[in-house]
C-alpha cells in the first residue's frame, strides 16, 4: 500500500490564509502590520534564496519587511550594532539572523543580543532553555521543528504516547523537535551520526523525524510498516537530467519509504513551505503581544 503524502505546500497555503486575515483584521483595527526585519551576512547562495523567498511570503500576506543585507566581512561589533536598532525599532516586530553566520562571528553572542520579545526564529538562548523545560513557555519556537508539529497535526497523527525517533540533532531542527515531541507526550528516541544499530532504532518508530542532512539516507527498510515519516532534508544532489543540473532529495529514500509508511512528506513540498508560514505566524504573533 503507497503512504498518503503529507502536502506541506496546501498546508502551508491554507496557514498563510488564515495569516492573512489576520493581517487585514490588525491592519482595520490598529493602522498597522506586523514587521520582520530580515538580516542576511555574505553572500551564500543558499541564505540569499531563503531570505528572498521568506521577504517573498511577507509580502504576501502583508507583513512589512525590512532588509539588511551585510558584506561577509562585517564585524562582530557592526553586526551586533545592527541588531540592537532593530531592537529598538517600533516598526519591527521580528529580527530574522539568516544561518549560518560567517566563521569569524561570535553566532551565540549575536542571537543572545536579539531582544527576547523579537526572536521569531526562537534561538536566542531563554527561549530554547525555557523550550528545553518542563512547564516553562518559550516566547518563540523555532519554525522548522513547530511546522512539523503543526504538519502532523493537521493530519490527525496522534502523537501522545507514541514512539517518536528523531534522526539529527542540530540546533535548528533535531534538538528543538525533539523537545516539541516531548511536551507532547512522545516517547522519545535521538539518534545521530554516532548510534549504533541505526536501522534498528530508526524501525522503533511509530513517528520519524529524519533531520540529519544526508540524501536518502533512511531506507524503506529502516521503516516500521504503517510509521509516518516527516523528511526535514533538502539535499542537492547531482542530475545531469535536472533543468539546473541538480534535484533537491530528502534524507529519505522516498519512493521506497513510502511503501512501507501510513504517511510522508514529499521532498520538495513538505517541510520546507512549513518553516516559512511558521515564521509568518511567528511574527504576527509577536506583534499581537506588542499590541494587545
Ligand atoms: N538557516 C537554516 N535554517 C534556518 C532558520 O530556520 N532560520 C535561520 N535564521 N537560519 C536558518
Amino acid at each position: 500500500m503507497s503512504a498518503q503524502i503529507i502536502d506541506g505546500k496546501a498546508i502551508a497555503a491554507t496557514i498563510r490564509g488564515e495569516i492573512k486575515a489576520e493581517v487585514d483584521a490588525m491592519q482595520t483595527r490598529y493602522s498597522q502590520v506586523p514587521g520582520l526585519a530580515t538580516v542576511l551576512v555574505g553572500e551564500r547562495k543558499d541564505s540569499q534564496t531563503y531570505v528572498r523567498m521568506k521577504k517573498k511570503a511577507c509580502a504576501e500576506v502583508g507583513i512589512a519587511s525590512f532588509s539588511h543585507d551585510l558584506p561577509a566581512d562585517i564585524s562582530q561589533a557592526d553586526l551586533l550594532k545592527v541588531v540592537q536598532d532593530l531592537n529598538a525599532h517600533p516598526e519591527v516586530n521580528g529580527i530574522l539572523v539568516q544561518l549560518p553566520l560567517p566563521d569569524h562571528i561570535n553566532e551565540e553572542e549575536i542571537l543572545s543580543a536579539i531582544s527576547l520579545t523579537k526572536d521569531v526564529d526562537g534561538f536566542h538562548p531563554i527561549n530554547i532553555g525555557r523550550l528545553s523545560m518542563k512547564r516553562r513557555a518559550p516566547l518563540f519556537v523555532p519554525c522548522t521543528p513547530k511546522g512539523c508539529i503543526e504538519l502532523l497535526d493537521r493530519s490527525g497523527v496522534e502523537i501522545e504516547g507514541r514512539r517518536a525517533v528523531v534522526l539529527g540533532r542540530s540546533n535548528i531542527v533535531g534538538l528543538p523537535v525533539a523537545m516539541l515531541l516531548l511536551h507532547r507526550n512522545a516517547t522519545l528516541t535521538i539518534c545521530h551520526s554516532r548510534t549504533q544499530n541505526l536501522p534498528q532504532i530508526v524501525r522503533e518508530a511509530d513517528i520519524l523525524i529524519a533531520a540529519v542532512g544526508r540524501p536518502e539516507m533512511v531506507k524503506g527498510d529502516w521503516i516500521k510498516p504503517g510509521a509516518v515519516v516527516i523528511d526535514v532534508g533538502m539535499n542537492a544532489v547531482d542530475d545531469p537530467a535536472a533543468a539546473k543540473g541538480y534535484r533537491l532529495v530528502g534524507d529519505v529514500a522516498f519512493d521506497e519509504a513510502r511503501e512501507v509508511a501510513s504517511a510522508i512528506t514529499p521532498v520538495p513540498g513538505g517541510v520546507g513551505p512549513m518553516t516559512i508560514a511558521m515564521l509568518l505566524r511567528n511574527t504576527l504573533d509577536g506583534a499581537k503581544r506588542t499590541l494587545e
